[in-house]
């Protein structure tokens, strides 16, 4: 069991971001990457629909044998959460790894959350917030335009048009005073200085999918399930679209030489 991969999924591309910091702490472990290429985006897309395309992503990795999945889809984890078999022992969505980060950050109780229009519908982070901690006070933005800035490569803080939707979006979370912010969708680490730089260097930016990889490895040393191998873990790359596209645009997010990428069937 110790020696089988660790399965990430993801609405798309965004999921790499999890990944990318899961090698960073856990460099031996071998990894199984979904995105669901053919169907991105969640984020648009209504409960219903994001919970079937959830359990068909959970049983592709399922059926590969992984030991522990990781849920690195901000929307899909806020449609789950809660479930009995989603956040237990061996799966982990983003939401509740990065409000405990946010309570444990913040000083004033004033938490600001952003995400995609799903996520933020849900309800999902301000609930679980208010059970951490119900004193804080909870300020929450969809930032539909994000996702889509991102994939299309406008990302550096010289892009103006990234920055106009960062002050459009942001300015009323900087004026709140919020002191920590949840980055709540797998694309927007990849805004850190924009969003920086609207609501101010003094704001403590967490990243959900990387709190969920230190999570995940929390839980796998926990289990004692943490591989026994002492070399470079394997990736492998699944898409539900091409694959030619997949690994030109999975560069934005993460370097994948070495790694193989397919085309799978989820449904
Ligand atoms: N992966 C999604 C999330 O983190 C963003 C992209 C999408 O809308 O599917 O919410």
């Amino acid at each position: 069991m110790r020696n089988r991969p660790i399965g990430v999924f993801d609405s798309g591309l965004g999921g790499l971001t999890t990944v990318n910091e899961l090698r960073k702490i856990l460099p031996h472990e071998d990894i199984i990457y979904l995105g669901d290429t053919a169907r991105v985006p969640y984020g648009t897309k209504s409960r219903e629909t994001v919970l079937k395309y959830a359990e068909q992503d959970f049983g592709f990795l399922s059926r590969l044998g992984v030991k522990f999945t990781i849920a690195a889809c901000g929307t899909v984890s806020s449609v789950k959460v809660g479930e009995d078999s989603f956040d237990a022992d061996l799966c982990t969505g983003v939401i509740i790894p990065a409000v405990k980060a946010a309570c444990r950050a913040t000083v004033n109780k004033r938490i600001g959350v952003i995400a995609t229009s799903a996520s933020i519908r849900s309800e999902s982070y301000e609930r679980l917030i208010k059970y951490v901690m119900p004193e804080a006070k909870v300020f929450s933005k969809a930032c539909p335009m994000f996702v889509p800035l991102v994939e299309n490569g406008y990302v550096g803080r010289e892009c103006e048009p990234t920055a106009a939707f960062a002050r459009e979006y942001l300015s009323p979370l900087k004026d709140e005073g919020i002191d920590v912010l949840i980055l709540g969708c797998t694309h927007y680490p990849l805004l850190s200085d924009v969003i920086s730089d609207v609501v101010g260097g003094g704001v403590k930016l967490i990243s959900s999918g990387a709190e969920a990889a230190r999570c995940a490895k929390m839980l796998l040393e926990q289990k004692g399930l943490l591989c026994e191998g002492k070399s470079a873990g394997k990736m492998k790359l699944y898409c539900t679209d091409s694959p030619e596209l997949f690994k030109e645009n999975a560069s934005r997010f993460i370097d994948i030489s070495g790694a193989t990428v397919e085309r799978c069937s989820v449904e």
